[in-house]
């Protein structure tokens, strides 16, 4: 008996799997609520945090954008959908009923009409069904609570408010969700103090009298640079101040300026989601390995498939085509696909030469699969081999890369691999001639190169030390425009190489390994002969 129920439940699940059409390897809800158990976890007694969905963005007339899930909203709800807010309490709550909840997603509500053109919707049901949550109601029932967030010690947002939603025809789209939660909470932009005004009202609180007219020479030298400081009546009456009197009224007056009175926090949950999101989980890491394999393998098809004749967008659609034969939703961020020149600007998103011709051409691109964005870069030959001014400046690139990722070591800096690089790729270019000394300012390598990956392609962290279970891209890059002061030979390279590199107990590991990354290995690649060569479509201008 026990037998047949094992063989039934067994072949229930794997119907269930036969059948869904849809993608069944998202991350699963129980990750979701242990991630919201770490949150509230951390959250001091009587907070609450609050937190909105991305709202849908228009493209032009009545077409879209395809909508995106704001990256925390996901790690926390595993909702796809826009228009919601989580409320995460740090203590159970209590309804009218007497039942406790320690948590509420408002979703959108379901509506048929909306489902037949714009697809299915999870509403309240597939909430609790299908994410695991316990209370769910839809939008306009947030609108319409009577949540008194003015009895919590602290109030948890993700940050000031940057009011870029969109009011639609929808009754509680994130326009009004976030005007509902503005009215209930009373807050107010006005009190909180933007980074750069924090810092310099920091400065000011901590100068003593001896070292008040360092403080004001400082300021009155930033000040014609930055109107923020000029305009600001606090520090402008500080540094004005005829007697060290009044300097000391002033200083008082900016010390209370740091402490806004409200009970609404914009730095905690940042910074939360920074901690917690800048170590991978298990589950988080199988989605995110495939992510980057299929980024490599597309880098590997292209080095097969590469002609001189193609087009930035033909070797752009190449990528895309195998992320998607794999089955990856998006690409993570625009798509870089730049030949010569072209690849100096390093967000060159334009892709719009026609012919790569003899160039190097850089490409940085990365799958998105499951919500995980890869983020990786190969510059490689169209003709299939490295001129010699090419190879020069590739393997200084390479070299730079592999000093840095010997530096992925739990506990190291997470400054170091750059510095590591910087020095080497410094070194070779005053032996190619291309500077004068190590330490001459210059403008070849002008970017960082070591940023968290996971939802986000520039996902969020603490950027101190290395940790064990951290994906952090190596990216070295040196950029030679046209018109640099040096030798003309070299105008027009531009090579980054990019990897994605898991920091564990013992060495690094390499996730975008499998695209080669050494020139001669580059070379070996291209010359293999591509299932594309015989993709040969009608000529439409004959
Ligand atoms: N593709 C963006 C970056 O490399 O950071
Ligand atoms: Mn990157
Ligand atoms: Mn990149």
């Amino acid at each position: 008996m026990k037998f047949f129920k094992i063989l039934i439940v067994t072949f229930l699940f794997l119907s269930t799997k036969l059948i869904s059409q849809t993608p069944t390897d998202f991350l699963s809800k129980e990750f979701h609520k242990d991630r919201r158990e770490v949150l509230r976890s951390k959250m001091p007694e009587n907070s609450v945090s609050v937190v909105f969905s991305n709202s849908i963005r228009n493209r032009a007339n009545d077409v879209d954008y395809v909508f995106h899930q704001d990256p925390n909203f996901y790690y926390l709800t595993g909702y796809r959908e826009p228009n919601a807010v989580l409320v995460v309490f740090s203590e159970d709550q209590t309804d009218e009923n007497g039942n406790s909840y320690n948590e509420i997603l408002y979703v959108q509500k379901r509506n048929k009409r909306a489902e037949q053109w714009n697809g299915k919707r999870l509403g309240v049901e597939g909430a609790k069904n299908e994410l695991g949550f316990d209370l769910a109601f839809n939008g306009i029932d947030f609108i319409n609570s009577k949540i008194d967030f003015k009895k919590f010690d602290k109030v948890f947002i993700e940050g000031k408010f940057k009011d870029d939603h969109r009011n639609s025809n929808d009754n509680a789209d994130v326009f009004k969700l976030v005007k509902s939660f503005k009215q209930k909470s009373g807050y107010n932009p006005a009190i909180f103090l933007s980074p750069m005004k924090k810092y310099f009202y920091s400065l000011i609180k901590e100068t003593t009298p001896e070292k008040r007219e360092e403080t004001v020479a400082r300021i009155k030298g930033l000040q014609e640079q930055y109107s923020e400081l000029k305009e600001d009546k606090f520090i402008q009456n500080y540094i004005n101040a005829s007697d060290e009197k009044l300097a000391q009224d002033y200083q008082q007056k900016v010390s209370l300026a740091l402490q806004p009175q409200t009970n609404i926090d914009l730095d905690f949950f940042p910074s939360q989601m920074a901690t917690m999101r800048e170590i991978k989980t298990e589950e988080e890491m199988k989605l995110l390995t495939k992510a980057v394999r299929i980024s490599a393998i597309g880098q590997v098809e292209v080095m097969k498939a590469m002609k001189p004749h193609m087009s930035e967008v033909e070797l752009q659609g190449i990528h895309e085509f195998v992320y998607k034969k794999y089955g990856a939703e998006y690409e993570g961020y625009p798509s870089i696909v730049g030949a010569g020149n072209n690849g100096c600007i390093l967000h060159y998103i334009e892709n719009n030469k026609t012919k790569v011709g003899n160039d190097l051409v850089l490409m940085d691109l990365g799958a998105e699969y499951r919500g995980f964005t890869a983020d990786v870069t190969r510059t490689i030959p169209a003709s299939g081999k490295f001129t010699p001014e090419q190879k020069a400046i590739y393997d200084l690139v390479y070299a730079g890369q592999e000093a840095g990722i010997a530096k992925y070591v739990i506990g190291e800096k997470m400054s170091t691999p750059r510095a590591t690089a910087e020095k080497l790729i410094n070194e070779g270019l005053v032996k190619l001639g291309i500077i004068k000394s190590v330490d001459e300012e210059h403008p070849y390598m002008p970017h960082g190169t070591s940023h968290h990956i996971g939802l986000d392609v520039h996902d969020p962290g603490n950027y101190e030390t290395f940790e064990k279970n951290m994906v952090v891209t190596m990216e070295p890059g040196v950029y030679i425009p046209e018109g640099s002061p040096c030798d003309k030979k070299w105008w027009g390279i531009a090579v980054r190489i990019e990897d994605d590199i898991l920091v564990t107990d013992g060495k690094p590991v390499n996730l975008s390994g499998e695209a080669p990354r050494k020139s001669e290995e580059i070379e070996k690649m291209m010359a293999k002969k591509s299932v594309l060569n015989d993709f040969v479509l009608p000529d439409l201008d004959k």
